[in-house]
């Protein structure tokens, strides 16, 4: 079986060639950087360089003998490239596509009708797919790094709401067997971390894997935006978190699926091992 990552070089993308490449596959890869991809997999995957923005022959070169690709796109138009990539992988016969999309794809809010654009265009493809529809990244955690570097507190408008963060190791590993097994063909795998928690719950528990204490302050919608703005730009991104977290504070994100057990036969990763495996980011 021959797979194809697209956005190889990215959070999940390379996590999941990683997870192919131990498995004792060649993957291919379809990346804007050979040097980036490179760098990350050596001489294990083939490398295909190309822009989804203007795929050209490229993609359909590196589309040639693949069985199953894997898919990231991101961003208000995500469906333009979703619609490119899945009518390319149904032309060159390809028998599996697995869409990273979102949980927000049934609640409608922050980048859920960015992804369901995504997602009607893959359906008329035709292609055989598999939707991941996962909650909120714990490597989101990382934008609140500074903060808690420079005075100890995490700054959000999120108030007491809860969220189950997912480890990415679990999105991968999630992506990898739906690509690998077709088990999980026509489906929509909704995915979460195994606990809900509030952000102050989280900060404290950075706090413990740092040995610091770090406190949770509390933020207005329009603070919260400006100070996104300051490092994301503004734009329909920022509108889209500040979105979510209004979302996580009202409790409409609250939701806890043992979609990665049903899928790895493991029990979700926890926060605190996420939080332990990256305490230098916060010190
Ligand atoms: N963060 C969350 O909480 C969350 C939750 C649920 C779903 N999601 C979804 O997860 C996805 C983001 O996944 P991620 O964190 O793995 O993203 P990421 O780390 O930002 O990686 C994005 C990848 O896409 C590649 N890419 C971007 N534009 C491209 C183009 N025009 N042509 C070819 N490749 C391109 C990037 O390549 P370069 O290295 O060249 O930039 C990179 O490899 C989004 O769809 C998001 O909505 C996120």
């Amino acid at each position: 079986m021959k797979h194809l990552v697209i956005g190889a070089t990215g959070n999940i993308g390379a996590r999941v060639a990683q997870r192919l490449i131990v498995s004792g596959a060649r993957p291919s890869v379809f990346v804007r950087s050979a040097k980036r991809a490179k760098a990350l997999f050596g001489n294990h995957v083939d490398i295909h360089t190309g822009d989804l923005e203007n795929p050209g022959p490229a993609l359909d070169t590196a589309l040639l003998g693949v069985d199953g690709v894997f898919l990231v796109t991101d961003g208000p138009d995500l469906a333009k490239r979703d619609r490119a990539v899945s009518f390319a992988a149904s032309r060159a016969g390809v028998r599996h596509l697995v869409k990273l999309s979102t949980l927000d794809v049934r609640t409608g809010i922050g980048t859920g009708p960015w992804h369901a654009r995504g997602e009607d265009a893959v359906r008329e493809s035709g292609v055989a797919f598999t939707f991941i529809h996962a909650a909120g990244f714990m490597s989101n955690a990382l934008s609140w790094s500074e903060s808690i570097r420079r005075a100890g507190v995490l700054r959000s408008s999120t108030g007491g709401g809860k969220i189950a963060f997912i480890h990415p190791d679990d999105v991968a590993a999630v992506a990898t067997v739906s690509l690998t097994t077709r088990d999980y063909d026509g489906q929509s795998l909704v995915v979460t971390g195994p606990e809900s928690l509030s952000y102050g719950e989280m900060a404290a528990t950075i706090g413990r894997a740092i040995g610091k204490s770090v406190g949770f302050e509390e933020i207005s919608d329009r603070q919260a935006h400006a100070g996104t703005v300051q490092w994301a730009g503004a734009g329909p991104y920022v509108d889209a978190l500040v979105d979510i977290w209004r979302a996580v504070r009202e409790g409409r994100l609250d939701t806890v699926t043992d979609g990665v057990k049903w899928v790895t036969g493991r029990e979700p990763i926890p926060f605190g091992q996420w939080a332990a495996e990256n305490a230098v980011s916060f010190q």
